[in-house]
């Protein structure tokens, strides 16, 4: 596999480049995904064979506080890669990072596949956008899960009411690998195998004194409160 991967700086990209030994990890500054020229430059020079887009911004505040950012990075900068990638003629399997938060998130839902979408808030709305955007190119995986990394939260509180089938990236990363080898198309859920709180997935993470906190002590933008997913399609995956 010849891999390039966007967003190799952020949690996830930490452990995908784990999995993906030798991937090509453009930086923030080498590789500006709303820079359509600097796209271009490093798809089409190093020709991969497998594009995982996992960069993104990912705060929801920033994201609801900065609607035409968050627009231009996790839509037109989708646009910009998927145009470079349509340059290569279809010789590249994109991998689309999304994510739960793109259901409404009604208690134990355990959305699939096959559930209709209804964002919550101007980030998710943009990483639905983004799905479409990716679709374009028919080589293309969508995956939605819900992760965070093996290390101190890095809140000094975690939610007691917010809920998910959650994973550690290194977890995730493992699932992209598996779906990879596949070449799935379409969308896949990489789900865990529990249904747990963001505090729990917080203390499971290893985080010391994490404080609790409620959804209705929370101020700022709407948040997806279960964003428990189930799969159709693909196996789940303990969380470890
Ligand atoms: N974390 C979750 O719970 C979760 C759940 C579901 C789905 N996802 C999705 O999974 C993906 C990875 O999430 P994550 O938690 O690993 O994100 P993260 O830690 O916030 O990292 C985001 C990455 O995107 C890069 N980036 C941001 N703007 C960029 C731009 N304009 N050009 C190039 N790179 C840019 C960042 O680089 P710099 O830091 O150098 O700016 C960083 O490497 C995202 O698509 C996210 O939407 C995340």
């Amino acid at each position: 596999m010849k891999a390039l991967i966007t967003g190799g700086s952020g949690a996830l990209g930490a452990s995908l480049k784990k999995f993906f030994n030798g991937a090509f990890c453009p930086a923030h500054e080498e590789m500006d995904i709303t820079d359509a020229a600097a796209v271009n430059k490093s798809i089409l020079s190093y020709e991969p064979s497998i594009l995982i887009h996992a960069a993104a911004a990912t705060d929801v505040r920033w994201c609801e506080e900065n609607r035409a950012k968050a627009w231009l990075i996790n839509v037109e900068g989708t646009q910009n890669i998927v145009n470079a990638l349509k340059k290569l003629n279809g010789n590249c399997y994109m991998i689309y990072m999304s994510t739960a938060c793109v259901f409404a998130g009604e208690h134990e839902k355990y959305y699939t596949e096959e559930d209709e979408p209804y964002p919550k808030n101007y980030y998710s709305l943009t990483k639905l956008c983004g799905e479409m955007v990716s679709r374009q190119c028919p080589n293309t995986c969508i995956i939605r899960t819900n992760f965070a990394p093996k290390k101190q939260w890095k809140h000094p509180k975690a939610f007691i009411d917010r809920f998910g089938t959650y994973l550690f990236s290194d977890n995730v990363a493992q699932g992209i690998y598996d779906v990879c080898k596949k070449k799935e198309n379409g969308i896949i859920h990489i789900v865990g195998d529990k249904r747990i709180s963001m505090y729990e997935l917080a203390v499971l993470a290893g985080s010391k004194s994490i404080g609790k906190i409620k959804l209705d002590e929370h101020k700022g933008p709407p948040l997806t409160v279960d964003m428990s997913l189930s799969t159709v399609r693909w196996k789940k995956y303990r969380i470890q």
